[in-house]
C-alpha cells in the first residue's frame, strides 16, 4: 500500500482536525502518500482531492470545524455514486482510506470496501456519542463542556428571576450529551429517548421545588427525546407559575475548539488508524474501551447500540 486518502464526513465535530492532522503525518512518516478528500464523499464523487505533506496540517490541531470540510452525501448512497467515487480514488492510486464521522460514514466505507475493495479504517467522530464499540467519539468532551458552560448562564439568569428552563440539547437517538450536562449542572430532570419521562410526575416535582424555595428549575431535553415546545407549552399551561422559558443551543454545541481530550483522543486514533491499514486491517472502527485502543468491526457497530450508563439517571435521582 502505498497512498491513502482521508476524509471528515456528516456532521462536523471538535477534533477532527487533530485526527486529520495525525493521519496525515503518520502516513508520511510510514512514507505514504495521502490525499484529503474534501467535503467528505461528495468530495470523492466530484474528484476533490488534493495530497496534503505535514506542513499543510499546521495550525489545525486547536481549531474546531473541519479543514476538509464536511457533507452529507445523498448521492454516496447509491452504487452509481460510489462508482464515480471509486473511479476516482483508481485514478490517484489510492487503496485505503480513513473516514472520520458517525455511523452513516462509517456505512459508506463499508459499502466502497465491499463493492470496490478499498480498505478502510473507521474514527468515530459525532458529538453524540451514539456509536456502539467506543467509550467516546471525537467531539463529545468539548460538546459536553459547551452545553455544562451554557447551563450554568442559564441558570443564573433562571434563579434571577425564578423561572423554569426547558433547554433543548443535541443528540438525534441518544441522551448521552443531556444525561452527562444534566449532571454536571445540577439539572433538575433530563428528558431523553432511552427513558421514559412521566410528566405528571415530573411537572409535580418541578412545582414542590418551586413551592420550597427553590428558583432556578433547569430541565435538559435531548432532541431526539421529542419537542421541547410542545412539553414547555404543555407545561406553561398545567403549571403557569413555573413562569417556562426555552432555550435550544442548537450548532453552537458543534463548533469551538476542541479540548485537550478531544486532541488527544484524535491524534492517538489518527496515528492507529494509519498503523492498522499498514498491518493489513479493514472494515474497522478505532476507538477505546476502558481507555484502551480497541477496533471494533463495521458489522458490530451498526448492529449493536450504544447504551446510556443507568449510574448517571441513578445519581442524578439521588442527589437532586
Ligand atoms: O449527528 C450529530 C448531530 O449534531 C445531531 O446531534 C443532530 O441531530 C444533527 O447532527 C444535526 O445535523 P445537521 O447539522 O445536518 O442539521
Amino acid at each position: 500500500m502505498k497512498t491513502i486518502g482521508v476524509l471528515t464526513s456528516g456532521g462536523d465535530s471538535p477534533g477532527m482536525n487533530a485526527a486529520i492532522r495525525a493521519v496525515v503525518r503518520t502516513a508520511h512518516a510510514k512514507g505514504l502518500v495521502v490525499y484529503g478528500i474534501e467535503n467528505g464523499y461528495q468530495g470523492m464523487i466530484d474528484n476533490n482531492m488534493r495530497i496534503l505533506q505535514p506542513h499543510d496540517v499546521g495550525g489545525i490541531l486547536h481549531r474546531g470545524g473541519t479543514f476538509l470540510y464536511s457533507a452529507r452525501c445523498k448521492e454516496f448512497r447509491t452504487y452509481e455514486g460510489r462508482e464515480k467515487a471509486h473511479n476516482n480514488l483508481k485514478t490517484r492510486g489510492i487503496e485505503a482510506i480513513v473516514v472520520i464521522g458517525g455511523d452513516g460514514s462509517l456505512a459508506g466505507a463499508r459499502d466502497l470496501y465491499n463493492e470496490f475493495n478499498i480498505r478502510c479504517i473507521g474514527i468515530p467522530g459525532s458529538i453524540d456519542n451514539d456509536l456502539y464499540g467506543t467509550d467516546m467519539s471525537l467531539g463529545v468532551d468539548t460538546a459536553l463542556n459547551t452545553i455544562v458552560n451554557a447551563l450554568d448562564m442559564i441558570s443564573d439568569t433562571a434563579s434571577s428571576h425564578n423561572r423554569t428552563f426547558f433547554v433543548e440539547v443535541m443528540g438525534r437517538n441518544s441522551g448521552y450529551l443531556a444525561a452527562q450536562a444534566a449532571l454536571a449542572s445540577g439539572a433538575e430532570a433530563v428528558v431523553v429517548p432511552e427513558y421514559k419521562f412521566d410528566w405528571d410526575k415530573g411537572i409535580k416535582q418541578l412545582l414542590d421545588r418551586h413551592n420550597n424555595g427553590y428558583r432556578c428549575n433547569i430541565v435538559i431535553v435531548a432532541e431526539g427525546a421529542g419537542s421541547v415546545l410542545e412539553m414547555a407549552s404543555e407545561v406553561k399551561k398545567k403549571a403557569p407559575e413555573l413562569d417556562a422559558r426555552i432555550t435550544i443551543l442548537g450548532h453552537v454545541q458543534r463548533g469551538g475548539a476542541p479540548t485537550a481530550y478531544d486532541r488527544n483522543l484524535a491524534s492517538i486514533l489518527g496515528r492507529t488508524s494509519v498503523e492498522a491499514l499498514l498491518d493489513g486491517k479493514t472494515g474497522l472502527m478505532v476507538g477505546t474501551q476502558g481507555g484502551k485502543i480497541a477496533f471494533t468491526s463495521f458489522e458490530d457497530v451498526f448492529n449493536n447500540k450504544s447504551t446510556l450508563d443507568p449510574a448517571i439517571i441513578e445519581t442524578l435521582v439521588m442527589i437532586k
